[in-house]
């Protein structure tokens, strides 16, 4: 289980600032629901150009969740230029702290924010843009995103890198490229490390059943409770995950969407890249129709 602070738990149980701003100065898109975490950030000023009021909607974890809370409240009275100048130290500092393997929803606030700050001031793009080639393809990240969150955390390992912005945290084939970053930034090479076991080494079935218990609790439900839902998870056979949608997920749509790109992508980043999800099918529970 992860190590929350009082204040991560109390943002994350009582959100501020939930919601989107009618008519906003600036809009701030980062994330995918695809990669399991997605922010939208508004904000409005004051004649004096400052931050009147900022709000935000998040699809995502408890740490997701605060950090984007938090992030409101930072930068409410800040001027654009004071606030173009939190990183994403500042907000996990203002929680009291992150867990390491959720610094990267302090990058994702920050980098929502700048998006904001952008759109702002250029009429631009909301979304947050990729700057750089991109190294990771599982999730999506350049090699100027992995040099910035080296430089501004003072990061060593290509772990550490993955704990900050994703990459690296799928399949692993970019785990050499990474090294070699962070041995351009840092002029020295990374200590080599083992991969995450749960990802590479052999899982019991009774250690990957509780690692998807774990994920589905503190990863999938909180974001799906958030909008009314919930889900539970009903068997394990092999690879393949089995469970059900409730409440407003159970009726809702985007539910096959849902299931595929977000409960198995978070499925497969934090137990194994080999898991399948599928959805109880209520026929599935009748009795079969033997015919002789
Ligand atoms: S390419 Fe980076 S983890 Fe798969």
């Amino acid at each position: 289980m992860w190590e929350y602070t009082d204040k991560l738990k109390d943002h994350f149980f009582n959100p501020r600032n939930v919601g989107e701003i009618e008519n906003p100065d600036g809009v701030g898109e980062v994330g995918s629901l695809a990669c399991g975490d997605a922010l939208r950030l508004t904000f409005k000023l004051d004649e004096n150009g400052r931050i009147k009021d900022a709000k935000f909607k998040t699809f995502g974890c408890a740490s997701a969740i605060a950090t984007s809370s938090v992030l409101t409240e930072m930068i409410k009275g800040m001027t654009l230029e004071e606030a173009s100048r939190i990183t994403n130290k500042d907000i996990a500092d203002y929680l009291g702290g992150l867990p390491e393997q959720k610094m990267h929803c302090s990058v994702m606030g920050r980098e929502a924010l700048e998006a904001a700050i952008e759109n702002y001031r250029t009429g631009g793009r909301k979304k947050h843009e990729l700057q750089g080639n991109v190294v990771c393809t599982c999730f999506g990240v350049t090699d100027k995103e992995i040099e910035r969150v080296i430089r501004d955390n003072d990061l060593t390992t290509v772990e550490q890198v993955t704990n900050y912005c994703k990459a690296g945290g799928g399949c692993g084939g970019c785990r050499e490229q990474i090294e070699k970053i962070i041995e351009n930034v840092r002029g020295r090479p990374a200590p080599k490390q083992p991969v995450h076991a749960g990802r590479t080494g052999r899982l019991t079935n009774i250690r990957k059943i509780q690692l998807i218990q774990q994920t589905i609790n503190e990863h999938i439900r909180p974001a799906l409770r958030a909008h009314g839902g919930d889900i539970e998870l009903v068997d394990v056979e092999g690879n393949k995950v089995i469970v059900a949608f409730r409440g407003m997920c159970a009726q809702c749509r985007m539910a096959e969407f849902t299931m595929k790109d977000v409960v198995q992508s978070k499925l497969r980043e934090f137990v194994s890249q080999d898991l399948l999800v599928e959805e109880d099918s209520p026929s599935d529970q009748q009795p079969h129709d033997h015919r002789e």
